[in-house]
């Protein structure tokens, strides 16, 4: 499968970039808020799902990587009896599951649904989501707003540094990225992420995957929601409330229509 984050994902939790926290509190208010069962689709390594659960909410995290499943279930043992008993990891593919829950809130954060590839796949990803959300819950999706058409400027000719950090037992670790290839056709961006482990003994180990991440302009992300059934609530262009048109993400509260 792509896009598993098989080789890195145990460096994943190591990103301390913004956008990678801004959004916890977020859906921690929002869940609050609403009340009642959550449901995190590709919940990765639980760097939401957890926050949420410490908190006393009930998650259920659905994703098909088993290496990101593992890193959760690694903080998961670490939780309390009382938070273990909240949280319901899941492997699962977000295009095609079928579960007895009801959620009040169901998300799919950091730019996850752009994981599919086709607009066929997305649909069936957002029928599910109608199917298990309840009549008056919320369903907020987040997508990367393309700066302008993708094209040319897009690819990169050599390694970008992404961010610099230090693991909990202070070995230092970079994550560069070559954006290398892109589809105008099918809408996909390809991006080559090289994680490296600075060692106290002077060793230097890497870490490499591929992500293929579909990108959506404005109306595209609007027809799909419209198309299954969704209205648009609220939208966003940052988690602190920026409107949709001034942010560098696409965030939409949704409803049933
Ligand atoms: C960028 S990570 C996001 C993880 C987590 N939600 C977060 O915000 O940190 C993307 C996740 O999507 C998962 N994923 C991609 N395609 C998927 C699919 N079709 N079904 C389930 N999970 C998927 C990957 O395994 C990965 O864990």
């Amino acid at each position: 499968m792509d896009n598993e984050y098989s080789n890195i994902a145990k460096l994943y939790d190591a990103d301390n970039r913004a956008v990678f926290s801004a959004d916890i509190d977020f859906y921690l208010k929002r869940a609050g808020r609403l009340g009642g069962k959550t449901l995190e689709l590709a919940c990765g390594t639980g760097r939401i799902a957890i926050p949420l659960v410490e908190k006393g909410i009930p998650v259920w995290g659905l994703d098909y990587s088993s290496s990101m499943l593992d890193v959760m279930n690694e903080k998961i043992d670490r939780l309390s009896a009382d938070a273990q008993r909240r949280i319901h990891p899941m492997l699962g593919d977000l295009t095609s599951f079928s579960l007895s829950e009801r959620f009040k809130l169901i998300f799919i954060p950091f730019r996850s649904f752009q994981a599919i590839e086709s607009d066929e796949q997305a649909l069936q990803c957002l029928s599910c989501v109608y199917r298990h959300l309840e009549d008056e819950g919320q369903f907020i999706i987040n997508v990367f707003k393309p700066r302008k058409e993708i094209g040319e400027w897009w690819l990169s000719s050599s390694e970008r540094l992404d961010f610099e950090s230090f693991l909990e037992n202070g070995d230092r670790v970079t994550r560069h990225s070559i954006q290398r290839a892109y589809d105008l056709e099918k809408r996909l961006l390809y991006t080559d992420y090289t994680y490296r482990v600075y060692k106290s003994g002077g060793q230097v180990e890497q870490f490499r995957d591929s992500i293929r991440l579909r990108y959506f302009y404005e109306d595209d992300i609007r027809q799909l929601l419209a198309a299954s059934g969704f209205t648009i609530k609220e939208e966003y262009g940052w988690y602190d409330g920026t409107p949709v048109h001034e942010g560098n993400e696409f965030i939409f509260v949704c409803g049933k229509a």
